[in-house]
């Protein structure tokens, strides 16, 4: 279906799944979610045994209402109110305490929640017709990217989950923003289309968060799920940061020898560089005029790196300012934050 065109026997029905304690795969604007109602502590661990996911690592429950924020946060806060004016429906998450109803299950035994109300009819459909609180990881195989079309939450999760709901190519690809309003300064845990930029804009100060996880501090990350291993692709992936022509030439170097080696080579390029290199496969994301197309389509190309046998992948760096931020940062997880600098 379509979200001009929405199936209303499909939503009942996963309406009912939900309510019944079932799981829908659904799609929402950044990425498709594994949804389960958010109250219901026994859908919560189904949802982790599906995606064979740790805990303790808490899912984001979705509403479709701003006014539900109050039934699952304990305290909303100023700035979550005009956060939420200012961004909702859409991809942005906000942490918040949690209110003592809300199962530990779902919260992956924490004491603050995450909330978002996603702007895709489709998603709001359903989370209406499955009670208004559904929790809901991205809905892949943990470790996976997250899927931006249902047939990789087919091969992720098929027998595992009671319904699928194909909405078609998600929006915008990635992620939503999460920014945590549990401390004392509003700090970016994840980035994403809701820049650091914007979110200044309505709050002023704001922590931007680091890009990536710091791998050497062994103190407990902010959101759990920062510490586990994401999107890497089998074959190995290498950032390569600098002048385009340099960036290139080594890359092509590289992908000389493996070649010889008989090594199946890929690289993550853009438009503009795509006709420069020689590699098995090379696929462009988009144009860097246009960073969202890079988001949009950066996770189906990981996908197809696996599909495809790559033993060694190169990708162009990005600017990590705006959407960039973002896609750096999946880029930099993929890559176990192998870079080289030229
Ligand atoms: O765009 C999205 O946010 C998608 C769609 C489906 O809505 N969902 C998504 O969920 O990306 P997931 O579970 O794959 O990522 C949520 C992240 C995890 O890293 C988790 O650790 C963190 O949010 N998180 C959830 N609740 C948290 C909390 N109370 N405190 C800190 N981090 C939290
Ligand atoms: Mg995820």
């Amino acid at each position: 279906m379509t979200e001009e065109e929405i199936d209303e026997t499909q939503i009942r029905r996963a309406g009912e799944i939900l309510r019944g304690g079932g799981l829908v795969a659904f799609p929402t604007e950044t990425v498709y979610g594994l949804g389960g109602d958010a109250f219901n502590p026994e859908s919560s661990r189904k949802i982790y045994a599906a995606k064979g996911r740790p805990s303790d690592n808490p899912l984001i429950v979705h509403i479709c209402r701003i006014e539900d924020l109050e039934r699952v946060a304990a305290r909303v806060t100023p700035e979550a109110r005009r956060l939420a004016e200012a961004f909702w429906p859409g991809p942005l998450t906000i942490i918040l305490p949690k209110r003592p109803e809300l199962p530990a299950e779902t919260t992956g035994g924490l004491d603050t929640v995450a909330v978002r109300f996603p702007s895709n009819r489709i998603a709001r459909a359903m989370i209406s017709a499955g009670g208004g609180f559904i929790a809901a990881p991205s809905a892949n195989r943990s470790g996976r990217p997250s899927p931006t079309l249902a047939q990789y939450c087919r091969e992720d999760l098929d027998g595992r989950v009671d319904m699928i709901i194909d909405g078609g190519q998600v929006g915008l690809g990635l992620e939503s923003t999460i920014i945590d309003l549990t401390d004392t300064v509003p700090v970016i845990l994840r980035p994403g289309f809701v820049t650091w930029e914007k979110l200044q804009e309505v709050l002023g100060n704001i922590d931007a968060g680091s890009l990536v996880p710091d791998l050497n501090d062994d103190t407990a990350p902010k959101a759990p799920g920062m510490k586990y291993r994401h999107y890497a692709p089998k074959g190995n992936l290498t950032i390569v940061d600098g002048e385009p022509e340099k960036v290139i030439a080594y890359i092509n170097e590289k992908n000389r020898c493996h070649r010889a080696a008989g090594i199946r080579t890929g690289v993550i390029c853009t438009e503009e560089t795509k006709d420069y290199y020689e590699a098995d496969l090379v696929k462009s994301a988009g144009s860097r005029e246009e960073e969202e197309t890079v988001a949009r389509e950066l996770f189906r190309i990981l996908r197809e790196f696996d599909d495809e046998g790559a033993g060694e992948i190169y990708a162009e760096s990005f600017d990590s300012t705006g959407v960039g931020r973002a896609v750096m940062n999946r880029l930099l997880k993929a890559a176990g934050q192998r870079v080289v600098h030229l």
